[in-house]
């Protein structure tokens, strides 16, 4: 049985019911005519692909892979470049490697990409040197730029937002399998400035993998005759929170007869967007694709019961991600209750750690940053309870780059509260950098090695 809808489900069925964090547009025309032209280009995604992504993703639950999904906070139009793409790209690589390595397990890789640019924001106005304006909602909406016009909404902007995607998801595919993913290629996908201890580490995992290559060429398996060495799948996600710009490209698939966002794989509902009888769940339930759902200090259980039955009715699995972000600290008052509720309610969904929405705090030089020290301990608190329910902790979420930016303190190569300003690039959130991602996936290898070791000694 399937988790989407209801028949009766239609994709503008979301403007009927109350809608936060959206702007409001003022030129109705203009936006009527956005949406027109949206509306009969190519969808950037295809449903088979979403349902193998969803297949994908119900092995993960099954403990069987592990998700890995990252990206910017919010793409930027000024930032948009080849070598962004290809740089986000390679650490994702360089993760998903060290996981697979460290813990025997496939890694399902989705990017917050090609479509991350609509952003929810705790406050609706900003005020610098005692001037107010609407806060900055992302390139798909308003600029960043602190001035009156910057600031309103101006629906062209989801024109650009499109071009760019498709621009990216080209370029990923083209990566994913134009032989730069290429399993032979794994020491060129070390980055120049990784040169600290970790990259030791990553070289030397590289050198076994190549030790185990030049092992299997002999035995007669390459590139040219195993598809998977040469190869990867990528996918794309984003939080749908702009809805004109989803409906607009939502598309009925022939094949299944069933709805598709066609802006991306996996759509992720926020944490602020999540009311049971909001816009925002009103569109996912009716589309086909996985679906995460941001899971903060709020999320109260019986909300949670109603989001499962709403939102994969059905109870397929691979349809929702949890995507727990609590804070370091704080996932062992708000966890175990959830998981609870997900138990006693049968209920298939796939655990995922994002430890940095929970761990944003302002810096003393003024910098909105997240302590490296803070992301480490969200993910051993929320593996550590995985292992003391007996449940599977499926994947992890995270804000990084491919670039050497400073904008979360700590690290190997310790950035400093004083360091900040020095590559401080995000147009919103901040990201870990190439050396910090890194380090982290070492210790999500550890530790989901030994989740393995303690689910397997369990029987
Ligand atoms: C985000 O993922 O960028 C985000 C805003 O997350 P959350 O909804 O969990 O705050
Ligand atoms: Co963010």
């Amino acid at each position: 049985m399937d988790g989407t809808a209801t028949q009766s489900w239609t994709k503008s069925d979301w403007r009927a019911k109350p809608r936060v964090q959206m702007p409001d547009y003022t030129d109705p025309q203009a936006l009527a005519s956005v949406e027109t032209r949206l509306a009969a280009y190519p969808p950037l995604v295809f449903a088979g692909e979403a349902r193998r992504l969803k297949a994908e993703l119900a092995a993960a639950a099954r403990g069987e892979a592990f998700l890995l999904q990252g990206g910017d906070c919010a793409e930027s139009f000024a930032q948009f470049s080849a070598d962004n793409i290809r740089d986000t790209f390679k650490v994702m690589l360089q993760m998903a490697m060290v996981l697979t390595y460290g813990a025997k397990v496939p890694v399902v890789k989705i990017g917050r990409m090609a479509g991350q640019f609509a952003k929810p924001r705790s406050a609706p106005t900003e005020v610098v040197d005692g001037v107010e304006l609407p806060s900055y909602r992302g390139d798909i909406i308003n600029d960043l730029d602190f001035t009156p016009e910057a600031r309103i909404p101006n629906p062209a902007k989801m024109l650009e937002a499109y071009t760019q995607a498709a621009a990216t998801l080209n370029l990923l595919r083209a990566f994913s399998t134009g032989g730069f993913a290429d399993i032979h290629r794994v020491h060129s996908w070390t980055l120049g400035f990784t040169d600290g201890d970790d990259a030791a580490k990553y070289r030397d995992i590289a050198n076994r993998i190549q030790d185990s290559l030049d092992f299997m060429t002999a035995a007669g398996l390459t590139s040219e005759t195993n598809h998977e060495l040469s190869t990867v799948d990528f996918y794309t996600s984003h939080e749908a929170l702009l809805l004109e710009y989803e409906e607009a490209l939502c598309r009925l698939d022939s094949t299944s007869g069933k709805w598709l966002a066609g802006s991306g794989h996996m759509i992720w509902i926020g944490d602020r967007t999540r009311q049971p009888d909001g816009a925002h769940v009103e569109f996912a339930r009716g589309v086909q694709n996985p679906i995460g759902l941001k899971c903060g200090p709020s999320m109260e259980t019986d909300d949670l019961k109603r989001l499962m039955s709403t939102l994969n009715p059905g109870n397929e699995a691979g349809r929702l991600t949890l995507i727990a972000r609590f804070g370091a600290g704080k996932v062992a008052d708000h966890l175990p209750r959830l998981i609870e509720t997900v138990k006693s309610e049968g209920a298939n969904v796939l655990w995922v750690c994002d430890p940095m929405h929970g761990n944003t705090i302002k810096s003393a030089t003024g910098y909105k940053t997240r302590p490296f020290q803070s992301v480490l301990q969200e993910v051993q608190e929320f593996f550590a309870i995985h292992r003391a329910q007996g449940t599977i902790p499926g994947g992890v979420h995270f804000e990084m780059t491919g670039q050497d930016v400073t904008e979360c303190t700590g690290g190997v190569r310790a950035v400093s509260e004083e360091d900040l300003s020095s590559r401080y690039h995000t147009a919103c959130d901040p990201r870990l950098n190439a050396s910090q991602s890194l380090e982290l996936a070492f210790l999500v290898a550890e530790e989901l090695s030994a989740s393995r070791d303690a689910l397997r000694a369990a029987g």
